[in-house]
């Protein structure tokens, strides 16, 4: 099984790359290899990783394109909007983001307080379908590597903060790259995501030997580390690093300065920007249904998000976790959340929207709603399962206990069941 279909690459401008899949075109970054129009090529998160042979590329398109073309009409099926008796009011809006009208604060307000069945019901829809104009089918489905529960920070809503009892662990770094291997070679991601907590044992040097091990591999190497210095995420751009993920947790400072003790809004913010004009391809975000959190903050979310010009949005639910200061908090109501998406969806219509782990958690049914509600991404855990269990940011996640196989196998047969296929998603603007 791939988690990546390859494309043919048709146009080369400067290092802005059209991959075309089977007529459908991407916009990708190309700054690695020396590739020239008519190659076959791996891309991912909108970033050019290799080019394969025409003899290994026609083969695997041809296992592909009969269900490449099923799975696409599938989409377009289950992408239409259907027609129900619906406010004038809402209807005006909706009308407003097809015609690609910016809405105001209080026009998103109003969407975000829309809670009928039919109402929501529409906003889905919507979302849905305006992911299906302007991405296709396609859903990027990136292996996450977990490879140290240690963190220096005490946020009040982490079950890895310092200070929790618990067992911690770090993978050194042939343990990561054994691990990575296995994830390409053996259960074939393209992407890796290399995530841990704030941990100062991997050091600048470390991070390097560790990127420039899993850049070997032919894969995007995909960060998030947390805060690190400006200098190291540019050494590790330098090393080939690629995309970084880093939430901004939230945008009222208050509620930051609350449950980040010592951390600053403004700075993590500023660090966001920074990696942007790197040139990493970012993903960015917050959390939902922080403590006195209003929905005036939840717009601001968006809209901070909006304005960090993301490549992928990353938003999730706070998961009450054991043993730290927020265990009693209530969980959100999972329309908001999907509310959430879909208004993501409408200001930003060619970003992509990552379906998050603590999203799947929330219910079994959660994940396939999502992508119906303007979602089209995805993260498969590939942490060894010795480790799956002490990575507890919260309680319960999902998939921790089932065998990596059968997750992805669940995730394959969800992906076709919507009729999405893992080819990459393309970027959209590059600075
Ligand atoms: N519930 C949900 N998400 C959490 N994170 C941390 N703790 C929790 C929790 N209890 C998220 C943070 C962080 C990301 C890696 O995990 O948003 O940025």
């Amino acid at each position: 099984m791939c988690y990546a279909i390859p494309g043919k690459l048709v146009e080369i401008n400067e290092k802005i790359g059209i991959v075309d899949y089977f007529g459908e075109k991407k916009k990708v970054l190309i700054d690695f290899t020396d590739v020239s129009v008519g190659d076959y090529v791996y891309a991912q998160g909108g970033v050019l990783l290799n080019k394969i042979s025409p003899k290994e590329a026609e083969e695997i398109l041809t296992t592909w394109q009969d269900l490449f073309f099923e799975l696409k009409s599938i989409d377009e099926k289950l992408s239409h909007v259907k027609k129900a008796r619906q406010s004038k009011s809402l209807l005006a809006l909706l009308q407003k983001v097809n015609l690609d009208k910016a809405l105001t604060r209080k026009e998103l307000l109003s969407l975000l307080k829309v809670n009928d069945h039919n109402g929501l019901k529409l906003l889905f829809e919507m979302a849905n379908n305006i992911r299906q104009k302007e991405h296709g089918n396609a859903c990027c489905v990136h292996g996450i590597i977990e490879f140290s529960n240690v963190c220096e920070n005490q946020c009040f809503y982490c079950g890895i903060r310092k200070g929790r009892r618990m067992p911690r662990y770090r993978m050194d770094l042939d343990e990561i790259s054994k691990v990575a291997g296995d994830a390409v070679n053996r259960l074939g991601f393209k992407a890796l995501v290399l995530q841990s907590g704030e941990d100062p044992w991997y050091d600048q040097k470390k991070l390097v030997t560790i990127v420039r091990e899993i850049r070997k591999l032919g894969v995007l190497v995909f960060l998030s580390i947390g805060e690190r210095s400006k200098d190291t995420y540019r050494r590790l751009f330098e090393e080939g690093a690629r995309a970084v993920l880093l939430r901004f947790e939230t945008s009222n400072e208050g509620i930051f300065n609350r449950l980040r003790p010592q951390r600053s809004l403004a700075k993590r913010v500023e660090l966001i920007r920074y990696i942007r004009e790197l040139g990493y391809v970012l993903a960015t975000g917050f959390l939902l249904g922080l403590p006195e959190e209003t929905e005036q903050d939840i717009i601001n979310n968006i809209l901070l998000t909006k304005e960090l010009k993301p490549h992928m949005y990353s938003l999730g639910p706070l998961i009450p976790s054991r043993q730290t200061p927020l265990e009693n908090h209530t969980f959100i109501n999972k329309d908001i959340l999907l509310k959430v998406i879909a208004l993501s969806r409408f200001i930003d219509k060619d970003s992509n929207i990552l379906v998050t782990t603590a999203l799947e958690t929330l219910d079994k049914g959660t994940k396939r709603q999502a992508l119906l509600s303007g979602a089209n991404s995805l993260m498969i855990n590939v942490t060894p399962s010795q480790y799956r269990n002490l990575y507890h940011i919260y309680d319960n996640r999902a998939g921790v206990r089932e065998p990596i196989q059968e997750t992805i196998a669940a995730t394959i047969e969800l992906l076709y069941s919507l009729g999405r296929a893992p080819t990459d998603l393309g970027i959209k603007t590059v600075q």
